[in-house]
């Protein structure tokens, strides 16, 4: 005989973000450290990226931690204690290991009781992919406090031999904490994702999965290393992050001009100024902290929006947009009304 089950359907509610934690390893890595290790220089960094220096951890020091201290921040800013939390959504690249999900770790450092959650691989879009699970956690009614956690410990992946890719990357998390919009609150509000799996090895870290497990050859020929085609990675960032942005802000009736802040993925500074002019959006809206971090993948747009509050930049009612693009290709546009 069977029994009478009840859906747990709730009612649609908004969910809006209510306070943003950041954390960076107190490590720098320099333009000028990186003179003594590759042929390169601090002109040529600067003009080509933007970059002046990163943050990196020291040795012992993985993705949890940085997550960990990052969700702590938050948790600190808002009042609240860890065991509050319904789910942990943790996007990265580099997590302390295959398994268990870096989501688990982070739950036990924090002690977040009773929560669940899991990791989210998108490489540089994976934040604003976990913002969007995490805000339909929140928008379904079943949860009222999802943490999001963007962390990557990108010089475990880095060959500090290649001056192509190793100028470019930094160490570091963001997580901002999502909870139901109440009265005449918008928080979020509309966003359009996309991959494209035909720029799968454009940017990508060969070996260490099913395909090419870990072998003292994948060791030596340099596959657990970030590989990267940075001429078509540059160029097709552009042109998709304007293209998903464009189409977002058309879908909602808007246009540049409503936009009170953007915040893109910080990648680098010529690519966020190209996407920014084909949008037509003025400099002076947009947020670049990618001087300070470089790119810290999963980190940079928390980071990002860290550094805009700190700055006073980033205000209730405002009109924000976010961009972001990755290995993958992931691709990723939100928009969403500051609370
Ligand atoms: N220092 C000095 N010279 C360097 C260098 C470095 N760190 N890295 C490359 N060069 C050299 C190249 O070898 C090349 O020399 P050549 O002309 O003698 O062959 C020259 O600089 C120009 O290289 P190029 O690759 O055309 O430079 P670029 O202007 O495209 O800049 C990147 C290179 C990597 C900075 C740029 O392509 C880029 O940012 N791509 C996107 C990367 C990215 O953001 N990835 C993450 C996406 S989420």
């Amino acid at each position: 005989m069977s029994v009478t089950l009840t859906p747990r359907i709730h009612a649609r509610v908004a969910a809006k973000i209510t306070c943003v934690g950041a954390y960076a390893p107190p490590r720098l890595l320099t333009n000028a450290d990186l003179e003594k290790m590759v042929t390169t220089n601090d002109q040529w960094i600067v003009e080509r990226t933007g970059i002046r220096q990163r943050h990196l951890v020291d040795a012992g020091v993985a993705t949890s931690d940085l997550a960990a201290a990052a969700a702590r921040d938050c948790l600190a800013q808002r009042g609240i204690q860890a065991s509050e939390l319904d789910a942990i959504l943790v996007a990265t690249v580099t997590p302390d290991m295959m398994f268990p999900a870096t989501a688990c770790l982070v739950q036990e450092k924090i002690g977040a009781v009773g929560a669940w959650g899991f990791d989210l691989s998108a490489a540089c879009s994976g934040f604003l992919y976990a913002l969007q699970v995490g805000a339909k956690l929140i928008e379904s009614g079943v949860h009222s406090k999802v943490m999001v956690i963007g962390a990557d410990v990108m010089s475990s992946i880095l060959d500090y031999t290649d001056r192509s890719t190793c100028i470019l990357f930094g160490d570091g998390a963001g997580a901002v904490l999502l909870e139901p919009a109440v009265a005449d609150e918008v928080g979020m509000v509309d966003f359009i994702h996309e991959i494209d799996g035909t720029g799968a090895t454009s940017l990508y870290m060969p070996a260490g999965g099913s395909l090419h497990p870990a072998t003292a050859e994948t060791v030596a020929t340099k596959m657990h290393f970030v590989h990267q085609e940075g001429g078509a990675v540059f160029k097709v960032a552009v042109r998709k992050m304007a293209e998903l942005s464009e189409a977002l802000l058309q879908r909602n009736g808007l246009t540049a001009a409503d936009v009170d802040l953007f915040i893109p993925h910080q990648a680098n500074k010529r690519i966020i100024l190209a996407t920014a002019e084909r949008l037509g959006m003025p400099e002076e809206k947009i947020v670049i902290n990618i001087g300070e971090y470089g790119n810290t993948t999963a980190g940079t747009i928390p980071l990002a929006m860290h550094t805009a509050l700190q700055e006073g930049r980033l205000k209730k009612g405002m009109t924000v947009l976010l961009a972001a693009f990755g290995g993958g290709y992931t691709i990723g546009s939100t928009l969403l009304r500051w609370e």
